[in-house]
């Protein structure tokens, strides 16, 4: 694939113009990189086989992997799916428009390439008014994944966008960093009973204050196979940069003395170091580091987690030291989840 993909820089003057441009590519059955709250997406109308298999087809998705579809009513949630229960209606009226993902019973015009093949789809209400615009301009469910090459850290800038997907997509909406910087919580209640499948900014105690006790239905490390993978995504690498990551976790003392002693071992070794912290007393080390924000600030580290991974990369580092010191309470789950699956190594201290 190499066609000309085109940037739309939004600005409150231009705003209507682009969303209508971009509306027009949808309708034809194209790509659009859009932002969302999360992360960017890479949107093409849900209902359209053709458009969705060029999603899969520019991100080098597996095929079994069913994607997120963002609507901008209920009126729009109610034609993609057979019933609303009475649980899932609380979510909706608490979280939405915002970064909760609900899965339910699909009804048919949602086509099998967009869920993988499976009787449930994912559906979700942005909280972005450009996503939102977009999708009522073009009057289409947006089929949107993350807007990345699959299994590479999550782009929170049109920048990353454009590095893993120019050339192969029709156009990304440019409006800077999106605020949150990890993925929606996914929650299927197509069931029994609640399960969180994916953590994200909305946290599991947040839901049940709400609907009550819900199950976790993920692990933060790779399946081995003898567990059932409810979430097709859970069984693939994610969130990767080139770099090989070590994830070092612990007391916050104890994991910045680790980071001190292993940046001096594979440096001497000829290693370039890269460090991913929480602490900027680390900064006398090397410029190769990123400040994530303070260990109890999980929203700043959040924010700055897919960035850090990336600028450390494309710097070229060989190995990434990760703190993972800072506080795992609300979003800060969602981030330790993101942390060690893209790690080759978890270190406990
Ligand atoms: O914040 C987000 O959710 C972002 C923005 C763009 O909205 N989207 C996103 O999409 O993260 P993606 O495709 O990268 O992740 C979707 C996750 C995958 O792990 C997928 O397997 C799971 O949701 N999923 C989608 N449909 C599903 C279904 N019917 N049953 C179970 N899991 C499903
Ligand atoms: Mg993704």
């Amino acid at each position: 694939m190499n066609q000309e993909t085109k940037v739309f820089k939004i600005t409150p003057d231009n705003f209507s113009d682009v969303v209508r441009e971009c509306a027009d590519i949808i309708r034809r059955g194209g790509t659009v990189a859009i932002p969302t709250e999360t992360v960017y997406g890479l949107g093409a109308n849900a209902l359209d086989p053709t458009a969705v298999n060029r999603i899969f087809h520019a991100k080098g998705r597996p095929a079994d992997n069913p994607l997120i579809v963002h609507v901008a009513s209920v009126e729009q949630l109610e034609q993609l799916v057979l019933e609303i229960p009475s649980q899932a209606r609380s979510l909706i009226n608490a979280f939405w428009p915002g970064p909760l993902t609900i899965i339910l019973k699909r009804t048919v015009i949602v086509p099998d390439i967009t869920t993988g093949g499976l009787d449930t789809v994912a559906v979700r209400m942005p909280a972005d008014v450009v996503a939102r615009e977009l999708i009522r301009v073009s009057a289409k469910p947006l089929a949107a994944p993350s807007a990345n090459i699959s299994g590479r850290p999550s782009p929170t800038t049109a920048a990353h966008v454009l590095h893993d997907l120019e050339g192969r997509i029709d156009a990304v909406i440019d409006a800077g960093s999106t605020c949150i910087g990890v993925e929606s919580t996914v929650i299927d209640m197509s069931g029994e009973k609640p399960v969180i499948l994916r953590p994200g900014y909305i946290s599991a105690k947040k839901i049940e204050e709400v609907i009550g006790e819900v199950d976790i239905g993920y692990t933060d490390h790779m399946t081995d196979g003898t567990e059932v993978v409810r979430s097709p995504g859970m069984k693939y690498t994610h969130y990767s940069p080139s770099a090989t990551v070590l994830l070092l976790e612990g007391p916050h003392d104890l994991v910045l003395d680790k980071i001190r002693e292993m940046y001096a071992d594979f440096t001497c070794r000829g290693a370039r170091v890269g460090l991913l912290v929480t602490s900027i007393d680390l900064s006398s080390l090397t410029n190769d580091i990123v400040y994530l924000g303070g260990k109890d600030e999980p929203e700043e580290v959040a924010r700055n987690l897919f960035l850090g991974l990336r600028s450390l990369d494309e710097r070229g580092v060989n190995i990434i030291l990760a703190d993972g010191s800072f506080t795992h309470e609300g979003v800060g789950a969602a981030v330790m989840n993101r942390l060690r699956k893209a790690s080759e190594m978890i270190i406990k201290l």
